[in-house]
């Protein structure tokens, strides 16, 4: 077998590849399972250990130059769209400034707006609590103690540092320890919602390490089920203007509610994307998981200084961004953190477009 001259033809065709698919046509057709340079790796097994000896180290030192080559060209090409895109991106700051305000909301605020102000009119008040929590407020006291599996799940970012109740301080991965915050500071009876920005260390097209949530935590007497399902379908139904939202409330868990629910909702497939309405039983609808929620586990109440023979009360949890993306239609959720302008200048709305349940929650895109 002449190995000096196929390391010669594929370098050679490496070296000429004029595009990163190609790089990767390459790839496959001299590496991947079915290339040539694979096969010639699986006819090290049939020879005698005399021929292996000779002919092993040519194999492999022609896969070798070839995985070496197929990076550098990959590199060199990704180098040169870079500085393409540099040359063709530049701006040229001693342009005028622009006649009209150029800036835009971004969507997850519009959201968190508009998620404000269909929660105001049923009562609710807004809630804050620290980017930066003590494991104390983040987990222990939502029942998840130091040993809780759950805990695992949520993929957090520590700091050295030690809270004040012993534990290290993290970035919060939720927003529920602000349900025992305001419990702590306020008693009870209570009607809030506690938007805001949480962390967990995972990153791909739904996820990003920084994301936001939007809590929500009634407590007072009587409180049952059917509070929860009211409040969500009423506000599911602000928020997206339609009024078929159908919900179906299914058995789960979480430690810090009891019992728990996964709330879903119907779904139909409009133009390529998820449109909110209809029963997910309908013809050509589906169900959807939109949020967890539950009733208040008395652990939780009594983590929060409250008695709980006394009092009773619901929670829920919502991803902000996916509520952005469903009600206007983006699909990666990393684009929302790029700041990328022309992203922004789409999908972002006028300062003048206040959400206002008179005027419509749903202000058109600027
Ligand atoms: N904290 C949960 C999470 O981030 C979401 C959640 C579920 C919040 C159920 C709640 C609840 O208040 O009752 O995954």
């Amino acid at each position: 077998m002449d190995y000096a001259a196929i390391r010669h033809d594929g370098l050679a065709r490496i070296a000429a590849a004029p595009d990163l698919a190609s790089v990767e046509q390459l790839r496959i057709a001299l590496l991947g399972k079915h290339g040539s340079i694979s096969a010639l790796l699986k006819t090290l097994g049939a020879m005698t250990p005399e021929q292996r000896q000779g002919e092993g180290p040519q194999i492999h030192g022609l896969r070798e130059a070839v995985t070496v080559a197929l990076a550098e060209r990959k590199a060199a090409l990704e180098e040169a769209a870079l500085d393409a895109r540099l040359a063709a991106e530049t701006v040229d700051l001693t342009l005028p400034a622009p006649e009209t305000p150029r800036g835009t909301v971004h969507p997850v605020s519009q959201v968190m707006d508009e998620l404000a102000e269909i929660f105001a009119d049923m009562g609710f008040a807004v809630a804050t609590g620290p980017e930066i929590e003590d494991d104390w407020h983040n987990f222990t006291a939502l029942n998840m103690p130091e040993t809780h599996p759950a805990r695992a799940m949520h993929d957090t970012f520590y700091f050295p540092d030690q809270g004040p109740h012993g534990g290290q301080m993290l970035l919060r991965t939720h927003t529920s320890p602000v349900q025992i915050r305001t419990m702590l500071s306020q008693g009870a009876p209570l009607r809030i919602i506690a938007p805001g920005r949480v962390y967990r260390s995972d990153s791909d097209a739904t996820h990003t390490p920084m994301f936001h949530q939007i809590e929500g935590l009634v407590i007072d007497k009587g409180i049952h089920l059917g509070h929860l399902k009211w409040t969500l379908e009423t506000f599911l139904r602000a928020f997206f203007e339609r009024d078929d939202i159908v919900l179906r409330l299914r058995p789960s868990y979480f430690p810090f509610t009891e019992p728990s629910v996964e709330v879903d909702t119907g779904y139909a497939m409009e133009g390529g994307r998820r449109v909110v309405g209809g029963s997910g039983d309908d013809p050509g609808h589906g169900w959807m998981e939109l949020l967890g929620s539950g009733m208040v586990n008395p652990h939780v109440l009594r983590a929060g200084g409250l008695d709980s023979d006394e009092w009773q009360g619901f929670a829920f949890g919502v991803g902000v961004d996916r509520l952005a993306m469903l009600k206007y239609g983006m699909n990666d959720l990393r684009a929302f953190f790029d700041g990328d302008v022309r992203w922004l200048a789409h999908y972002g709305f006028s300062a003048l477009d206040v959400p206002t349940l008179s005027a419509g929650v749903g202000a058109p895109a600027a």
